[in-house]
């Protein structure tokens, strides 16, 4: 692995491109290794460039903050998953885009090309993956509280359902029974998530595999569960499936959920169920920080299909069909948010801040979960990075700070400030706090860049503002 070897005050933007991973077997980098997107370049003019574009430019067309989306780097990580999966595994495989992460046309558009399959998890998102072209077979629907109209949505389309809960599958079996007396003929497919009682270390916020998780049936429901399913006949029981938290770089809980899931797996083939997947989640973390090392997807990937065909010999099972469904390491490191830098504060001996023209609006991971990220100065990329400074958005809000003691070097105002890193869980979480426009984004390959998503304008604001009659009188 390549590591940044200057110390903090002689570093400058540019190290952070050293922060490449050639370590996979195919010698190509895993895009989550990387802090930057695999395009990422420092141009004559010491402007970072990604995609072929320089970023300052970028900035100066199609406004600012911006979402700058490495097309390059999101398709590698999806080639890498499907490649690895092939690769590993004996039986057949899908991975599968966990579209949380960013769930929008143009991403899932790419996805698909890709071959991968789609998880949704609102009927919001499964609108988007259908206008993006998903099938019904590549199109697996999560969630935990699944509404009426969600599940008939699903049903109308013919997706996996992936049932969450009591409620849920009681709610399908309904459903499913009255589309089987107006002449449908074809079962409902079903997955079913299980809380596996693994433990591993991320923010407790985005750790789902432990007992106390508000997702999916307990483990002593199983054999209830099994049951029930045996005994209706419009539900199709197509596999299981577990998820164990997200931003992980242990692979040994990894590990030991195969074994849960292979188990619960024998078990639901012993109740005569017609399972033939197993679902193993998502949650390879990525690199935000030089000193995150997480795994490559490779050897993620490796490590899940080992487990997984040990624990099928050990229990004399035939492999299922291998499911992962990643989100993060798919699409955090091709994006970049650039912003522009306005104010700034000296409070003598205790911090400067700098402040961007956005914030917890369009990227609430920091003041969500406390993540940390990097940043460089995208118009000046090998200037030291001498000064330590806390990157503030612009919102009315004391903790929206992106970035705390982040080393920069020295900044003025309409410097061009990139946030590395914010392709997950930015857009999807980012909000109109503040009555702030959501940022475009930008899609760029080879020198060429086009608008994904169109900067809001105030007319979008007050789009869905009404002034009630009296108000008006
Ligand atoms: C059910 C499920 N699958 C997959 C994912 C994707 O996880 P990650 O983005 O860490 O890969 C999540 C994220 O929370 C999830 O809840």
């Amino acid at each position: 692995m390549v590591t940044i070897s200057a110390t903090p005050s002689s570093r400058s933007g540019a190290d952070y491109l050293r922060l490449a991973n050639a370590s996979t077997a195919s010698g190509q980098p895993s895009p989550n290794q990387s802090l930057l997107p695999l395009s990422a370049r420092v141009n004559a003019h010491d402007h970072l460039e990604v995609g072929g574009c320089d970023v300052k430019a970028l900035v100066e067309q199609y406004g600012s903050p911006l979402y700058i989306l490495d097309e390059t780097t999101l398709r590698t990580a999806c080639q890498q998953y499907r490649d690895a999966l092939k690769q590993y595994y004996a039986g057949p495989t899908l991975a599968i885009y966990a579209s949380k992460a960013w769930n929008c046309w143009a991403v899932d558009a790419i996805v698909k090309q890709e071959g991968l399959g789609i998880d949704v998890v609102s009927g919001g998102e499964l609108f988007t993956a259908i206008k993006a072209g998903f099938s019904a077979e590549q199109t697996y629907f999560h969630g935990n509280n699944k509404s009426r109209e969600e599940l008939l949505l699903a049903l109308e389309m013919g997706c996996n359902i992936v049932a969450d809960n009591w409620l849920e599958l009681r709610t399908l079996a309904e459903l499913a029974q009255a589309r089987a007396q107006s002449g449908e003929t074809k079962p409902v497919p079903v997955m079913l998530r299980f809380t596996p009682g693994i433990e591993c270390h991320t923010h407790e916020y985005i750790r789902t595999g432990h007992l106390d998780s508000k997702f999916g049936f307990d483990p002593e429901q199983q054999q209830a569960v099994f049951e029930f399913l045996s005994q209706q006949p419009q539900l199709r029981c197509i596999g299981l499936h577990a998820h164990i938290g997200s931003q992980i770089f242990e692979l040994q809980p990894h590990h030991d959920l195969a074994e849960v899931l292979v188990r619960a797996f024998g078990e639901a083939q012993a109740h005569g169920l017609p399972v033939s997947q197993l679902n193993v989640g998502g949650g390879l973390g990525i690199r935000y920080t030089e000193s995150d090392d997480p795994p490559s997807i490779e050897t993620w990937v490796k490590q899940v299909c080992d487990a997984l065909t040990a624990a099928c010999e050990a229990h004399g099972l035939a492999l299922p069909q291998l499911i992962c469904e990643p989100g993060r390491s798919l699409i955090a490191s091709a994006c970049v948010t650039a912003y522009t830098i306005g104010s700034q504060k000296e409070v003598p001996g205790i911090r400067k801040y700098i402040t961007v023209d956005g914030g917890m609006s369009d990227n609430p991971r920091p003041i969500t979960y406390e993540s940390v990220y990097r940043a460089i100065v995208a118009n000046r990329m090998s200037a030291p990075q001498t000064e330590t400074v806390t990157v503030a958005g612009k919102h009315c809000e004391s903790g929206d700070v992106l970035i705390k003691d982040a080393q920069l070097p020295p900044t003025e105002p309409g410097d061009i400030l990139v946030v590395l890193g914010t392709g997950a869980y930015n857009y999807s979480m980012s909000s109109n706090y503040n009555r702030l426009t959501r940022p475009a984004g930008v899609l760029v390959q080879g020198g060429e860049a086009e608008v994904f998503l169109e900067r809001e304008t105030y007319a979008d604001l007050i789009r869905f503002d009404r002034l009630p009659e009296r108000l008006s009188r």
